[in-house]
């Protein structure tokens, strides 16, 4: 995949990037905060209670982990947060992303990209990241996480990130009773899922789309 990157405003006025190679932007061109507040929040963080761990499969921006953290500060809750990232983000593209200051928390999302990677960092009384710069196909977890953010790009885009391979790395990682959830909602993903043991639900997505899916792992 070429590094080439280049920054876009999404139609709620927040950043995103695009990769050029692939002609693929990093969140949905109708709102890439509206997009991770629905998906990550609203059908995936909000579902559960108490403290949580969560891994994200495909770290990027960091914005879903900055979202993250706000919430827990906000509600008072603990948060283990391991991101996985091939392709980390040149430094000069994260100091352009506008997120910091459109939720009035700057310099919370500068900490968060200032921390040192492949390291446990509690990063507030409530929040506690590890960046690890990884490959999905590397990873080898077994029931640490009540949540997967899996943010890939599209199956069209990277079909590899969508493979039962990687489908059962995630099912391993979970706990029982833990799920991921995906801006994704295509037919075969949903089969694939299936097939390796997910209990799997299309629950509404995000403006601009239907349906997406959560994952269970009875
Ligand atoms: C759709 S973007 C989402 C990024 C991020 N969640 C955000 O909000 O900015 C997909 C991310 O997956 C990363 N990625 C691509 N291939 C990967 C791989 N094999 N292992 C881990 N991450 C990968 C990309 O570099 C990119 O950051």
């Amino acid at each position: 995949m070429s590094d080439q990157r280049t920054l876009i405003t999404t139609n709620d006025g927040s950043h995103s990037l695009r990769v050029d190679a692939l002609n693929e932007t990093y969140h949905s061109v109708h709102g890439a905060l509206q997009e991770a507040q629905h998906v990550f929040l609203k059908e995936g963080f909000y579902k559960t209670e108490g403290e949580v761990a969560i891994l994200e499969i495909g770290f990027g921006t960091g914005l879903n982990a900055f979202i993250t953290m706000l919430e827990a500060h906000k509600k008072g809750r603990r948060v283990n947060y391991v991101g996985i990232e091939k392709y980390p983000v040149p430094e000069d593209m994260i100091r352009a992303l506008n997120y910091g200051e459109l939720l009035g928390e700057a310099e919370w999302f500068d900490e968060i990209h200032v921390l040192n990677w492949e390291m446990v960092i509690p990063v507030s009384d409530y929040f506690t990241l590890s960046k690890l710069e990884k490959d999905i196909a590397d990873i080898d977890f077994t029931q640490q996480f009540d949540i997967i953010y899996f943010d890939a790009f599209a199956p069209d885009k990277q079909p590899e990130m969508w493979s039962k391979a990687i489908f059962e790395k995630m099912y391993k990682a979970l706990i029982p009773g833990g799920f991921l959830v995906t801006y994704c909602a295509k037919g075969q993903v949903k089969r694939d899922l299936k097939e390796v043991g997910f209990q799997v639900e299309n629950v509404p997505g995000p403006p601009g789309k239907r349906e997406m899916i959560r994952a269970g792992k009875p």
